[in-house]
């Protein structure tokens, strides 16, 4: 059978990682597959000897779009990043040209998902996608073949390296959020502007992306509600720490009678849950089927060699001859993403309050909770030298305020929001609260 050829378009960090697990594992898919894997054209934005090296014996194209409509390839792999520009255009051109396409681009399909499956489908090819979602974890193929014979009810998870590798570390080496990030950057987890990170985003193309398998809905980036980690401090991760909790960056979407509740925020998740062992730069990724109930998976989500592995895995389903709606349902039938009202969103809370320090302030909290029926699981106030707090839990703060932590019953959205706004203007506390959700997993 003759090669399957390829166009690499991007040769950082997952492309120079593929090249090289091509080459080392070369032997293997001649093995498998019966035809060998054969890179035949190539383009990045600088060339040097190092890369001559890497790429010996294909062409070279200064421009993507040129390799993307070159005849020599029959799969074009886009490494470049971005969500618009020449990186789409390159990506089209391939789809016209009745080519496969499989790339690592997240925030191109969050964006522009639903007409490049389109095209994809229109000419009889494969628009593959696994590495753009918790790089090594093979989560699309199992939603898409695993468990493709399922109803999922809730898809969530920890989807963004740099943010759990923060949040980790910040935890167990009582780190500042700065230089836990800076660690993270040097180590190549996160992305060329980390507030893509750090600021939920990342997170939230991946979540579009898995809305989107798990529910036969169109990629709806825009209707996802996306809070980062940027507001987590180091007091609020000793206070759940010392109230049985972590805090994690989750991406959580679930099918509700009003519509999709689809969100990414810091939430507290019990010590002792599955997602709260998964640490540092490692994703995972719960999928909860009708019949399959639910599973989780585990693994890198981030660095060259698991998300080349991810890219790999798609082209080998290419050479099989296997090419499937890009999101499972044809993109014809993809029903509209209508989203759920977040004020609904039904559960416990985590409040941290700097409380003025004087008589009646803590009753006041009470009265603003209570008037709206917010039921209390607990209210820890430090004091120092008391037995009744948890010794860990934050100090006074500079202005004399004292740290309060709260744990609610399960209450609405809608119910918080109204408590905390009269919170925060009725002189009680002297900096905006702090509202973490409790998701129970
Ligand atoms: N910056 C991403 C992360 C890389 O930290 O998870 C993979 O998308």
């Amino acid at each position: 059978m003759k090669p399957l050829t390829l166009g690499i378009a991007g040769i950082g960090t997952v492309g120079g990682a593929l090249l090289n697990l091509l080459d080392t594992n070369g032997s293997h898919f001649s093995r498998i597959l019966g035809r060998d894997i054969r890179v035949t054209g190539v383009s990045a934005r600088t060339r040097n000897k190092q890369r001559d090296a890497l790429v010996k014996g294909a062409t070279w194209f200064d421009d993507p779009v040129a390799l993307a409509k070159d005849p020599s390839n029959e799969v074009f792999v886009e490494l470049i990043g971005g969500d618009s520009g020449i990186v789409k255009e390159a990506v089209e051109a391939a789809l016209k040209a009745k080519k496969h396409v499989v790339t690592a681009n997240k925030a191109l399909l969050a964006k522009h998902g639903i007409e490049l499956a389109q095209l994809a489908e229109a000419n009889g090819v494969a628009l593959n996608f696994e590495a753009a979602v918790a790089g090594g974890i093979p989560v699309i193929k199992t939603m898409r073949e695993a468990l493709g014979a399922n109803r999922i009810r809730r898809v969530y998870g920890i989807l963004n390296g740099t943010c759990n590798f923060i949040l980790t570390k910040m935890q167990s080496e009582k780190r500042p959020f700065d230089e836990v990030l800076k660690e993270a950057q040097a180590l190549g987890y996160a992305e060329a502007d980390p507030s893509f990170d750090i600021g939920g985003f990342d997170a939230a193309h991946k979540l579009a992306l898995l809305t989107s398998l798990a529910f036969g809905t169109r990629v709806a980036f825009d209707q996802i509600h996306v809070e980062g980690i940027t507001s987590i401090t180091e007091a609020d991760i000793e206070a759940a720490d010392s109230l049985g909790y972590r805090v994690k960056l989750l991406g959580v979407a679930t099918e509700t009678d009003s519509g999709i509740e689809a969100r990414v925020s810091p939430a507290l998740v019990f010590k002792d849950s599955a997602i709260a062992e998964v640490s540092d730069v490692t994703n995972a990724v719960a999928i909860e089927g009708d019949f399959s109930g639910s599973i989780l998976l585990v693994g890198a989500g981030a660095g060259g060699n698991p998300t080349a592995s991810a890219v790999a895995g798609d082209i080998l389903d290419i050479a099989r001859g296997l090419v499937v709606p890009p999101f499972v349902t044809p993109s014809a039938k993809l029903k509209d993403h209508k989203r759920a009202p977040l004020d609904r969103h039904y559960g416990s809370y985590y409040v941290r309050l700097a409380l003025v320090d004087r008589p009646g302030a803590m009753a006041g909290i009470a009265k603003s909770l209570g008037d709206q029926g917010v039921s209390l699981e607990s209210i820890v106030q430090h004091r120092p030298q008391t037995l009744h707090a948890p010794r860990s839990l934050p100090q006074r703060t500079s202005d004399g305020a004292q740290p309060v932590i709260i744990i609610t019953h399960e209450t609405t959205e809608a119910a918080m929001r109204k408590a905390l706004a009269t919170i925060e203007t009725d002189g009680n506390v002297t900096e905006p609260p702090q509202m973490i959700r409790i998701e129970e997993l």
